[in-house]
């Protein structure tokens, strides 16, 4: 709690609270909102953010550009990537400041692909793995109910183009074009 709120400057870590809010619940379209996600889906992530020695992170921005995070992860130790972690796990979802879903129009398309998948292009259902209330579940698999759209259609594009490298998601966002993406983040967003 006291790294998340104050960082520290005596070695140069910054505060997560200015970028992430109070809590987690950020209010930044592309800022996440990081309350009540599973502890090891974080503590992952924070080591993602780290550049491999010469080469580049696992999770980078658009076009291999380095993530904001890849200047903080990497100042952060074992031991606070773990006490950041489920501080954050442990806090609740303040859902006047979550992410909604704003598109009614695409809303019954991301539900469809959200419970069911696209059969024809094998694309699994959401739900399997994120749960059925966007919850997230225990172990690597991130919440996104809540979430604000702008950031997870984002990510969806980010796997699909490989700048954020994980086989399963990437595999996903590959079998689905823009359209689909775009409603199906804007109905998890919702949840
Ligand atoms: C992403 C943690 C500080 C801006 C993330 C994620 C985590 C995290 C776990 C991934 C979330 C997800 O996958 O859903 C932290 C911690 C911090 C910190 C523990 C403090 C030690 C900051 C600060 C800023 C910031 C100071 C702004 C200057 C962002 C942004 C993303 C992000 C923009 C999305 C990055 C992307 O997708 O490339 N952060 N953060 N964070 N954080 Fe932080
Ligand atoms: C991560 C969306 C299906 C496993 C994510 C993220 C998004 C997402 C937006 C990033 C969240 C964040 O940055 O906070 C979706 C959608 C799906 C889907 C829209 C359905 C079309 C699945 C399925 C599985 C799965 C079926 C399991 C087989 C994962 C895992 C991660 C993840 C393991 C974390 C990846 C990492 O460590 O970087 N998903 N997902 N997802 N999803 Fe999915």
């Amino acid at each position: 709690e006291q790294l998340y709120l104050n960082g520290d400057m005596s070695r140069g870590v910054l505060a997560c609270v200015t970028c992430h809010g109070d809590g987690g619940n950020s209010t930044i379209p592309m800022n996440p909102n990081l309350a009540a996600m599973p502890h090891e889906y974080i503590a992952k992530q924070l080591r993602d953010f780290v550049p491999q020695g010469d080469k580049r992170a696992v999770r980078t921005g658009a076009d291999g550009a380095p993530s904001i995070m890849s200047t903080i992860a990497p100042t952060l130790t074992p031991q606070d990537v773990q006490n950041v972690a489920l501080y954050l796990s442990h806090q609740k979802m303040d859902w006047d400041k979550a992410g909604t879903a704003t598109h009614e129009a695409t809303m019954e398309r991301g539900q469809t692909i959200w419970r069911a998948g696209i059969a024809d292009r094998k694309v699994p259902a959401c739900a399997a793995c994120h749960s059925a209330n966007g919850a997230g579940l225990p172990g690597e698999f991130p919440r996104l109910a809540g979430q604000h759209p702008e950031y997870l259609l984002e990510q969806l594009k980010l796997f699909r183009s490989g700048d954020r490298a994980n086989d399963i998601m990437r595999d996903i966002a590959d079998r689905m074009n823009d359209q689909d993406l775009a409603a199906v983040a804007d109905y998890a967003a919702g949840l």
